[in-house]
């Protein structure tokens, strides 16, 4: 329905049962980073992966009007869908899609952001999360949370390492069930943690 961003979400659920290949965070993940989300209490957020936009269409309908979000998208066609339908869930006052690889995009942005979901492809999830700290992107005691660790597996592993291992963050797995895909919560810890041990 036009001006719902739920019913849309629910649409493009539908869509994605019929869709093959299509990865989206989905129903079952999207109830608990839903609860994720409203904990962070988070203003200023930035995703990388739009896709269809179904997981901006969440987290806005989570955070309300005073969010900020913005997202990244390499395939400008897929940008333009998305785009399409933000507006028509009628948020595209709230939520910017920004063209191009997240690897440059990220040069753009010089304002931290409370939130960080990293949500496009395993190779580049380490590299963007080591620019995102070079250049200050992410606030001390925001929230980043990084879809699909369980499904792409052996490819994270160095990036769930340097999560769970650094001591940058208190990182943990999500899943919705035993067994299922799930995200990583990782919640920055403040500069004099760092030498901190997990
Ligand atoms: C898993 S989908 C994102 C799903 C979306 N966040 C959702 O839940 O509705 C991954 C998306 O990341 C995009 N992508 C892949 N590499 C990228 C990059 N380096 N920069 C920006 N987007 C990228 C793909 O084109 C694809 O649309």
């Amino acid at each position: 329905m036009r001006g719902d961003p739920a019913s849309v979400a629910r649409a493009i659920d539908g869509y994605a049962q019929s869709a093959s290949g299509m990865i989206h965070l989905g129903r079952d993940k999207g109830i608990l980073f839903d609860q994720v989300v409203a904990q962070s209490g988070a203003h200023r957020i930035l995703e990388l992966g739009t896709n269809f936009g179904y997981s901006v269409l969440r987290l806005a309908k989570v955070l309300g009007s005073q969010a900020e979000i913005h997202s990244v998208e390499v395939d400008r066609s897929l940008a333009d869908t998305a785009e399409a339908i933000i507006s028509y869930a009628g948020l595209s006052g709230q939520i910017t899609v920004h063209r191009g690889a997240s690897q440059n995009v990220l040069d753009c942005f010089t304002t931290p952001f409370d939130l960080i979901f990293i949500d496009h492809f395993p190779q580049n999830y380490l590299p963007d999360l080591l620019k995102i700290e070079e250049r200050g992107l992410l606030q001390e005691g925001g929230t980043l949370i990084s879809d699909n660790v369980v499904l792409f597996g052996a490819d994270l592993e160095p990036y769930l390492h340097h999560l769970r291992q650094s001591g940058r963050y208190h990182s943990s797995l999500h899943q919705p069930r035993p067994g299922a895909d799930g995200f990583e919560v990782s919640i920055r810890c403040g500069e004099r943690s760092t030498d901190t041990p997990i």
